[in-house]
């Protein structure tokens, strides 16, 4: 039922831990439970082959081409931009940009596409909700449900191994707790890469980390709600470790990693800011994020908020 293996290429054996649940698993199985929270709390990651979401035939179609979808199709293919459903509101957010090659973004949906697109993407957030649910009862209360992602867009182009960081949405200490899904509708593999623990990766970009006091426009952002609460020094110390990390091209060409590949149909779980991944390659998959206070763990030593306070001696949330 549960096989703690499965790994297709591995240059490091250190790296992360991988779960299986295999299809049919009664994930309210306390020993299923138990190898489940203790994966996620290390920085491993949960894979469920079959998760069990689903398009129907005519969600399939309607997605297969782009153009169904989107007024346009960016002529980069690096993953970006994403659409956002905002489960609270019920809707897709509509101005939700993204960077690409130094030019602002955003997916432009068509009229006709929008109910579908957020059916799926509500059906998708109340699914991953109840997987977790099953899989984590002892984090029910504590979650607090935020946006689902989907990416319609093809990636040809290697992520840099990073951690997760919240931009707009401050987590305030808590961590990223997320559900992706492979929904491609014509069977393409999503490959990710899975970098060290995070517990090195800190160390070694620590003493770089410059902490300021945020600056009067994200004050000011934040005063009309256009950001969603303040950012925290977790929040800054996470920003700056990724960025460090992800543009330091030595680290990036050297560092070890596993190559995991996600077919269509599969479904995996991790706390992305304390698990370093990349994205390598596929098109369409969707993925719910939580936030869960360091309290609702297990174990909150093990938390990237407890991690880093401890190797900066400084409280962080
Ligand atoms: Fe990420």
């Amino acid at each position: 039922m549960v096989n703690e293996d499965h790994i297709l290429k591995s240059d490091e054996t250190e790296i992360p831990n991988m779960l299986t649940i295999e299809p049919g698993a009664d994930l309210s199985v306390p020993e299923v439970q138990r190898t489940a929270i203790d994966t996620l709390e290390s920085g491993g990651v949960i894979y469920l082959p079959k998760g069990g979401f689903e398009l129907s035939k005519q969600e399939r179609a309607l997605i297969l081409d782009t153009a169904n979808i989107l007024t346009r199709v960016p002529d980069i293919e690096n993953g970006k931009p994403t659409i956002i459903f905002d489960p609270k509101r019920g809707r897709i957010k509509k101005y939700h940009y993204a960077q690409i090659h130094g030019k602002m973004m955003r997916a432009q949906i068509k009229d006709s596409a929008r109910s579908d697109l957020e059916a799926i993407m509500a059906r998708y957030g109340k699914w991953a909700e109840n997987v977790i649910t099953q899989l984590f009862p002892c984090y029910q209360q504590a979650l607090d449900r935020k946006r689902v992602t989907y990416r319609p867009f093809s990636r040809n182009s290697t992520q840099a191994l990073h951690i997760d960081s919240s931009y707009g949405y401050p987590t305030q200490g808590r961590s990223m707790l997320r559900v992706f899904t492979n929904i491609n509708p014509v069977d393409r593999v999503r490959v990710w890469q899975l970098g060290e623990p995070f517990e090195p990766f800190v160390e070694r970009f620590l003493p770089a980390v410059q902490v300021r006091e945020p600056s009067w426009f994200f004050v000011m952002l934040v005063r009309l709600g256009i950001i969603d609460g303040a950012k925290t020094k977790y929040d800054q110390y996470i920003a700056a470790l990724r960025t460090l990390g992800m543009r330091d091209k030595e680290y990036q060409e050297s560092a070890p990693r596993k190559l995991m590949e996600f077919p269509a149909g599969s479904s995996w779980i991790a706390i992305t800011d304390l698990v370093l991944h990349g994205a390598i390659s596929g098109q369409h998959s969707l993925d719910q994020t939580f936030y869960l206070p360091v309290e609702a763990m297990n174990n909150p030593l093990r938390s990237p908020l407890r991690i880093l306070e401890r190797l900066t001696g400084e409280t962080l949330a």
